[in-house]
């Protein structure tokens, strides 16, 4: 089993997706950590009240400088013992020093149909567009932001009336199936690396 660690800053809904996969001995990755850079992140309490060891680096602690924030957030992985990462909900866009550092190793999930609508506000977007089909992407991480190959999708109808919400909602329950699917496919090709 791979050591997992779960990067988030809010509520932590992927998060607890994951925890409750791993929660079975054969899934392919084991969480041995939960970091926030948000320390009133819900998805903290949630994670430590199953157990998990949880780390909360403040992003503002470090003002402008990115890199210290990283170098500070890579401590805490390190001294866990991560051997993958899976962004759950994470909201820093993270350097070329930290991505490349874990190039390979390092997973995110995005609520859209990638390459359609990278950043934020995805799904406001599709409404917009007009679109038939909104979703979710888990992808590697790579040095461009939502740019990294993706492993696997999950789509859903946009209905008429759909507001960002009701659109956010439908998403959010396929990209509570999908993570787990995708993670433990990263780490079966990891694995096999
Ligand atoms: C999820 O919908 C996730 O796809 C999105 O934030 C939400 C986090 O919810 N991620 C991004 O927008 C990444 N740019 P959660 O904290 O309940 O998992």
């Amino acid at each position: 089993r791979l050591k997992l660690a779960i990067l988030i800053s809010g509520r932590g809904s992927n998060m607890e997706a994951l925890l409750e996969a791993a929660t079975d001995p054969s899934y392919p990755a084991e969480p041995v950590l939960v970091a926030s850079n948000r320390p009133d992140a819900k998805g903290l309490e949630t994670a430590a009240s199953a157990g998990i060891a949880t780390a909360s680096v403040d992003h503002k602690l470090y003002g402008k400088d990115r890199e210290s924030f990283e170098r500070a957030l890579n401590a805490a992985l390190e001294k866990a013992g991560t051997e993958i990462i899976a962004l759950a909900g994470f909201m820093r866009v993270l350097t070329p020093w930290f991505v490349t550092r874990w190039e390979g190793r390092m997973i995110n999930i995005h609520p859209s149909l990638l390459p359609k609508y990278k950043g934020l506000h995805t799904h406001q977007r599709a409404i917009e567009a007009g679109d038939a089909e909104g979703g979710c992407s888990v992808h590697w991480v790579s040095t461009g932001v939502d740019e990294g190959k993706v492993i696997a999708q999950a789509r859903v109808p946009i209905l008429p009336g759909d507001t960002e919400d009701s659109l956010a909602a439908r998403v959010l329950v396929e990209e509570h199936k999908l993570y787990p699917r995708a993670l433990a496919m990263a780490c079966e090709q990891i694995l096999a690396d």
